[in-house]
């Protein structure tokens, strides 16, 4: 999996789409269709380690979300970690739809993909109890960060465990969480039966949880994965497009 990484990282966007609402005004997105922006185009740019890719070299990161006064700092590691391993802008884009949206306050969620685990810490720092998860090999640094930024064993930290999609969830089901997020998780056309697989097994035995996931949009992926996501669930909208960072937020139940 780490192999895709560097393919990934050579997706550049140039121009961004149309809709100029971005996500101030999330719930009234729902018309703002990602296919109207076919005016996006992508290219492909020269991997480096010091030009426009360097932001992933950077070792901390201090990372605000508007209208929450923590500031989360996030310890990044490229070489080992690889897309784990870095901060995603749809992370942010989905911590502050998340703020925006709901009253996080004694809510259950669970973060799949988490990464470095910006989005589950901003969720737990909103009050919610919060379970993030990853392939194994993600978890020493996603704990790290859970450490770094909820220090002496702090009740409100993330639990860290491990969830690769499309193996057995059963010990999720135990309690049903009222929300599944994730971010950036929609990238690798292999994984999206077994992430859409994952969502259902998670979801089956509760009406009330509410899946979000925020994607930047990379050529017609998301519309894929959101055909997928539409022939399990009754329900999926768009709530949110960040015209910034090209970046759309999904909901679905
Ligand atoms: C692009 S990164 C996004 C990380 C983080 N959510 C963010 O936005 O900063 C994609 C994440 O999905 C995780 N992932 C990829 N395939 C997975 C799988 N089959 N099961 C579980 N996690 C997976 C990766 O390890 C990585 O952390």
């Amino acid at each position: 999996m780490w192999h895709c990484a560097t393919l990934f990282l050579l997706i550049c966007k140039m121009t961004t789409g149309a809709c100029e609402q971005g996500c101030n005004s999330p719930k009234k997105q729902a018309h703002c269709d990602s296919e109207q922006h076919n005016c996006q185009q992508y290219a492909l740019v020269p991997y480096t380690n010091n030009g426009i890719l360097s932001e992933f070299y950077e070792t901390n990161k201090t990372i605000s979300i508007r209208g929450i006064e923590k500031k989360f700092t996030i310890k990044q590691n490229w070489q080992d970690n690889g897309v784990a391993g870095v901060v995603w802008e749809a992370a942010t884009v989905l911590s502050e739809y998340l703020h925006k949206t709901y009253s996080l306050q004694n809510k259950t969620v669970l973060e799949l993909g988490a990464g470095t685990g910006l989005v589950g810490m901003v969720a737990a720092s909103l009050g919610a109890k919060v379970t993030v998860t990853d392939l194994k090999k993600a978890l020493p640094l996603l704990q790290e960060n859970m450490d770094l930024n909820f220090p002496n064993n702090s009740a409100t930290a993330p639990h860290v465990d491990e969830l690769q999609w499309g193996e057995d969830v059963r010990k999720y089901l135990k309690f049903p969480f009222d929300f599944i997020v994730g971010a950036d998780i929609i990238y690798l056309e292999s994984s999206f039966d077994s992430l859409v697989e994952t969502l259902s097994d998670l979801t089956k035995n509760s009406i009330n949880t509410k899946i979000i996931l925020s994607s930047k949009l990379r050529y017609d992926r998301v519309k894929v994965f959101v055909s997928k996501l539409q022939d399990r669930f009754s329900s999926v909208q768009l709530v949110c497009k960040d015209n910034k960072t090209n970046t759309v937020v999904y909901e679905c139940n």
